[in-house]
């Protein structure tokens, strides 16, 4: 039982400014504080972000939700967002994003972290996290946004895509959203489809609110769809042309609604989240480049193909980042000369002193950034 409830600690947050003011000029140890704090409370901390596991259940064959209850260092997140979680597997130090899935009044998150093959760290989650236990989380962050006049929304999610759109779907909802939104929810089996008994009470309580599933591997049952993403399925669902869409899930899924999206003139918006690392186009060719780090003050033999990112990391430096999908802004730096495309859009960017995310630019020729 801890000496403070977690209560408290969310409570006292503020109050520790002061010392939050000397630790910052270095008057006082963080790490000492922090030792101090946590015996006090596992989860309290100067400024890092702990949070207690306060339930979990699964939602799918291989997915597992989580409720966490931060500590007052949490400032609050937006329906849509992820958050980064830290967790240390045989002394080594992991981290990883997830969705947030739900944002409840109490101030507790939800997020639901799927199996992974060979993942690391979300397996060793879901094999060992339990109720009472506590957690390092980052700030939250991601940019997906619901569009409140939109005259529908039609979301597209493909496995664990669907966590972020969950997250705005039941945020929308909640705040009266009335116009008709279709979620179309893309899965192998049958058992991963998830959050079902959840959607199907949205939709029960919601009658502007329609729900499918499309099965690309176990046969597709009535009123499923079968097969990938395909634009006959969106014909199937029916006027869904006017609608703002979100799209979440591998980049090749997100690409091919991207496709489908430009392929003709349409309303609304088209906002996309993909959860692996943008792929670099095949058809390009690979060309030798040199690259600046100038703050390391290393000039290096680079190439176009790889993130900027990465390739300061193969050089042994370590620029911050967190999400290495473009999202998350941490890897954000100032391009100092040269040309770098975004491996996401495509888009080049060439003004000097512009900010560029390093994990989803490459370079276009020699390149000089602020690193
Ligand atoms: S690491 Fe998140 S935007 Fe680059």
């Amino acid at each position: 039982m801890p000496l403070v409830p977690l209560s408290a600690v969310r409570y006292l947050a503020p109050w520790l400014r002061p010392l939050r003011a000397l630790a910052a000029r270095r008057w006082l140890r963080e790490a000492e504080i922090d030792g101090l704090l946590a015996l006090l409370n596992p989860t309290w901390r100067l400024n890092r972000v702990f949070a207690r596991v306060q339930g979990r259940r699964w939602v799918a064959d291989d997915m597992l939700a989580l409720t966490l209850q931060p500590n007052g260092n949490w400032r609050g997140a937006r329906p849509g967002q992820h958050v980064r979680l830290y967790l240390e597997v045989a002394g080594v130090r992991l981290s990883r994003s997830y969705s947030l899935t739900a944002l409840h009044a109490d101030g507790s998150l939800e997020i639901a972290i799927k199996r992974q093959p060979g993942g690391r760290l979300s397996n060793r989650l879901l094999d060992w996290v339990a109720v009472g236990q506590v957690l390092e989380i980052g700030q939250p962050f991601g940019e997906l946004c619901w569009v409140e006049q939109a005259p529908g929304v039609l979301l597209l999610a493909a496995g664990s895509g669907l966590t972020p759109l969950l997250g705005l779907l039941r945020g929308a909802l909640a705040q009266g959203f009335g116009a008709p939104v279709t979620l179309l929810h893309y899965v192998r089996r049958h058992g991963q489809r998830a959050f079902v008994h959840e959607l199907q009470a949205l939709q029960a309580q919601h009658a502007n609110l329609r729900v499918r599933w499309a099965l690309s591997g176990d046969p597709a049952q009535a009123g499923e769809l079968s097969g990938r993403f395909a634009a006959e399925h969106l014909h199937e669902l029916g006027d869904v042309e006017r609608r703002s869409v979100f799209a979440c899930g591998p980049a090749g899924f997100v690409e091919q609604v991207q496709g489908w999206w430009h392929g003709a003139p349409r309303d609304g918006q088209l906002q996309v989240e993909t959860f692996s690392p943008p792929a670099f186009n095949q058809a390009e060719p690979v060309r030798p480049v040199r690259l600046r780090f100038a703050r390391a003050q290393r000039e290096v033999q680079g190439d176009s193909r790889r993130s900027l990112l990465e390739q300061a990391e193969a050089e042994g430096l370590r620029p911050a980042h967190g999400c290495r999908q473009g999202i998350c802004a941490s890897c954000t730096c100032l391009l100092l000369s040269g040309a770098v495309r975004d491996l996401r859009s495509g888009a080049l960017f060439s003004e000097p002193n512009q900010p560029i995310r390093l994990c989803v630019s490459a370079p276009q020729g020699d390149v000089a950034v602020d690193v």
